[in-house]
């Protein structure tokens, strides 16, 4: 069956970007020009899902905001001739069906994507986090996980490899390997203490998931942190049907962290052809001086 449509969630509290996420969703904050969903949603589009359910929740109307018109914002660029940024907005506004729908409390992201539901009915949809972006232009994070549903009708988790120190952050994956990027997965264990890890296979941000998860996570009671975790409910989705993790290709940043935020700020900086000359040599002078 065709994945038609995605569920990014975005109805987390972003603790750890305080106080920015007091009262601003960490999905807008601008990589350069660009709220980080927008990355998202692009993404999405270009792999070929028109349909998108953005979970929000309370603080986040600007995400909703975002993807809707702004009468008098077009009104001013049509009349003062701002025909390149009138196209730009328009093409925003043009560029997929997006809905929204409130989680009405921060419950986990297995709850979040239980919000989805409705929306989704019962075919295979994709999940995308709203705070996980992957640059690779070539070839979509998401398109190449709907390659490897389409080649196996499994639900697929997108993986990459973490430093061994690191996947106490992470869901992580145990399985057969199958290929070099493929593996047949038989465990999951979301943050693990780090002599515990089966692997340093994190789930990073993407999923191609089968219907049969919502009645999992209906029942899916909380887990690491106090919330309805979706690792939880994946690892019982294993033991009814097979689940597959594919290590895709491209650079990840979670921008929902410092570092990776200011990661991603700087190489998008540095491939924006308007910018990447004069900020390129900003930033030798700077290293030069520390
Ligand atoms: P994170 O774990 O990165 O988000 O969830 P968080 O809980 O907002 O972050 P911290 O740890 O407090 O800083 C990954 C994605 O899942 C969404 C988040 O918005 C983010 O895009 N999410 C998380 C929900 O939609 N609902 C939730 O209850 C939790």
């Amino acid at each position: 069956m065709k994945i038609k449509k995605a569920i990014i969630p975005a109805a987390g509290l972003g603790t750890r970007f305080l106080p920015f996420t007091k009262s601003s969703p960490k999905e807008m904050l601008p990589i350069v020009d660009k709220p980080t969903i927008q990355y998202i949603v692009e993404e999405i589009v270009a792999s070929g899902i028109e349909e998108i359910l953005i979970i929000t929740g309370r603080n986040k109307e600007s995400i909703a905001n975002f993807f809707d018109h702004n009468p008098e914002l077009e009104y001013r660029l049509a009349e003062t001739d701002k025909k390149e940024e009138l196209t730009m907005i328009e093409a925003i506004n043009n560029m997929a069906k997006v809905y929204t729908v409130r989680q009405k409390e921060a419950l986990g992201l297995g709850h979040a994507v239980l919000c989805g539901r409705e929306f989704v009915g019962e075919e295979p949809f994709a999940v995308v986090l709203g705070d996980d972006v992957v640059y690779n232009p070539q070839d979509p994070a998401l398109a190449q996980l709907i390659k490897v549903y389409e080649e196996t009708g499994t639900s697929v988790v997108g993986v990459q490899p973490v430093p061994k120190s690191e996947v106490d952050k992470y869901g992580i994956v145990a399985g057969q390997q199958l290929s070099e990027t493929i593996m047949d997965v038989v465990d999951m264990v979301e943050k693990p203490r780090i002599e515990e890890a089966p692997s340093n296979f994190a789930i990073l941000g993407r999923y191609i998931l089968t219907p049969a998860i919502f009645d999992i996570l209906e029942k899916t009671e909380n887990g690491a942190g106090g919330e309805i975790q979706l690792t939880d409910g994946l690892k019982t989705l294993l033991s009814h049907e097979k689940v597959m993790a594919y290590a895709f290709q491209g650079r990840r940043y979670d921008v929902g962290d410092k570092q990776g935020y200011l990661e991603a700020t700087v190489e998008f900086a540095l491939r924006n052809p308007e910018l990447k000359e004069e900020f390129g040599k900003y930033l030798k002078e700077l290293a030069t001086g520390f």
